[in-house]
């Protein structure tokens, strides 16, 4: 067997005790044949793995063997338990076809830690539309875990702006094998494969995992059903998270606590979305019980969609229905929880944002209830937006920026510190990053911090 390791390695879902190690034997990749995704043979294949303390495999060795198979696109989930809080590990794995790269994975903190937590948010990663320069940044800040807030691929055909091309199945992914081969494509960057390979992920998924602006089961037809299936399916084969779907459904929205600090709340959007709600009635209840009862000292919400009211002045619609505007009833129940610590990681637009909650976002005397900072894509190009207009008519709206780029945060029991970092240009590798701004939060109101280039 070629090497079978042409999708990188990855990690992810850390827990206190534990984190799921991940990998997907492709000989090639891009294959388009439907009975060979990633070119494999459909037979199982036995892969052996090893965890580390160190990057030399010589403290605290844990290792085992997996069945890939080729039900599940020859994809690897091994969930690996007792292990120490707070703790960097390496692991690999092995066929007879070859030696993966080495990967850097970190548990989460112990429940009584008061350690800061340094994390990236990251989304949007429209493949033809550039280069992934920002995750080669993103990992070199090895931060102790990466949220991903959707559209990890897009199922659309090739994009009229091409920098470089989808490759063999360049149209609309709608069968498993397409989106199989979608997901490889995007797989074989080494820049996405460093940012994997730098530190664990929690993912959320967004709607073109599966199909432009989809809710819950679409048009509730034979055909979009098998179709959410395949993409489900695909999703958890290509992505270092816990749980399969199962009858079609894929459990998502769940949480990550780290120590006293933290407390991730990560939200699906799509699955359980109806007429009336963003999350369903379920998801809901979760998270207002949770938002409530939480002991930490911060309720942080990784979600795709722009949470604060966003009027854009000119013609109708000024709200989209398609982002948390389209959901009010919904997002006022949860900002009169009055969850102390709260902060909302957000995405989709392709831009990035920053602002504060407030009680009544048509009240500029109410109470500021917490603060929300979008993230832009990682290359996917943003609608024509007019920011300072945008800015003018929503003054809990603080900070507009329109570079490609990512979330670096750190949060401790005393502040939110986030910095918005930004490449120039995606059309070509090589991009330096920079910080174009940095805001502070003690859990009322933003402050923003003068920056130069870091
Ligand atoms: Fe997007």
């Amino acid at each position: 067997m070629a090497n079978p390791f042409t999708l990188g390695v990855a990690s992810g879902e850390p827990l206190p005790d534990g984190v799921v190690l991940w990998t997907r034997l492709a000989v090639n990749p891009l294959s388009a044949d439907p009975a060979r995704p990633g070119g494999m043979a459909p037979r199982a294949v036995e892969v052996s793995w090893q965890l580390a303390e160190d990057e030399r495999f010589t403290q605290g060795l844990r290792q085992g063997t997996a069945q890939a198979l080729p039900a599940w696109a020859h994809s690897v989930h091994v969930r690996v338990s007792g292990l120490k809080a707070g703790t960097d590990y390496f692991y690999r794995f092995r066929t007879s076809g070859g030696q993966s790269p080495v990967g850097r994975t970190r548990t989460a903190d112990d429940p009584e830690s008061a350690r800061p937590v340094r994390f990236a948010v990251a989304g949007c990663q429209r493949y033809e539309h550039g280069f992934y320069t920002a995750y080669r940044h993103l990992a070199a800040e090895r931060p102790d875990v990466v949220f991903h807030v959707g559209d990890y691929i897009y199922e659309s055909r090739q994009s009229a702006r091409v920098v470089r091309p989808l490759g063999p199945l360049p149209g609309e992914t709608s069968r498993l094998h397409e989106y199989r081969q979608r997901y490889a494509r995007y797989k074989t960057d080494p820049d996405l494969q460093a940012a994997h390979a730098a530190a664990p992920w929690v993912p959320t998924w967004d709607d073109h995992e599966v199909l432009d602006n989809y809710r819950g089961r679409g048009d509730g037809s034979a055909a979009f059903l098998r179709r959410r299936d395949a993409a489900y399916q695909a999703y958890y084969e290509n992505l270092p998270i816990r749980v399969r779907p199962q009858g079609g459904n894929l459990q998502m929205y769940r949480r990550r606590t780290y120590g006293t600090v933290a407390d991730f709340m990560v939200l699906d959007v799509r699955q359980h979305r109806d007429a009336t709600t963003m999350l369903g009635a379920a998801q809901e209840q979760w998270l207002l019980s949770r938002l409530v009862t939480s002991p930490v000292r911060w309720r942080l919400l990784v979600q795709p969609l722009f949470f604060a009211r966003r009027f854009v002045p000119g013609p109708a619609p000024n709200l989209r229905g398609d982002s948390w505007d389209g959901h009010q009833a919904q997002r006022s129940r949860i900002l009169a929880a009055n969850a102390p610590g709260l902060a909302v990681f957000s995405g989709d637009v392709h831009n990035a944002w920053a602002g504060e909650l407030k009680a009544d976002f048509l009240d500029p005397g109410s109470a500021v209830v917490g603060a929300e900072f979008v993230g832009t894509s990682i290359t996917s190009m943003p609608p024509a937006t007019d920011g300072p207009a945008v800015l003018a008519a929503n003054p809990h709206l603080k900070f507009f920026d329109d570079h490609r780029g990512y979330l670096s945060c750190t949060v401790s029991r005393e502040e939110l510190r986030v910095a918005f970092r930004a490449v120039d240009f995606v059309d070509n590798p090589g991009a330096p990053v920079r910080t174009v701004a940095e805001f502070v939060t003690k859990g009322s109101g933003l402050t923003s911090e003068n920056t130069s280039s870091k």
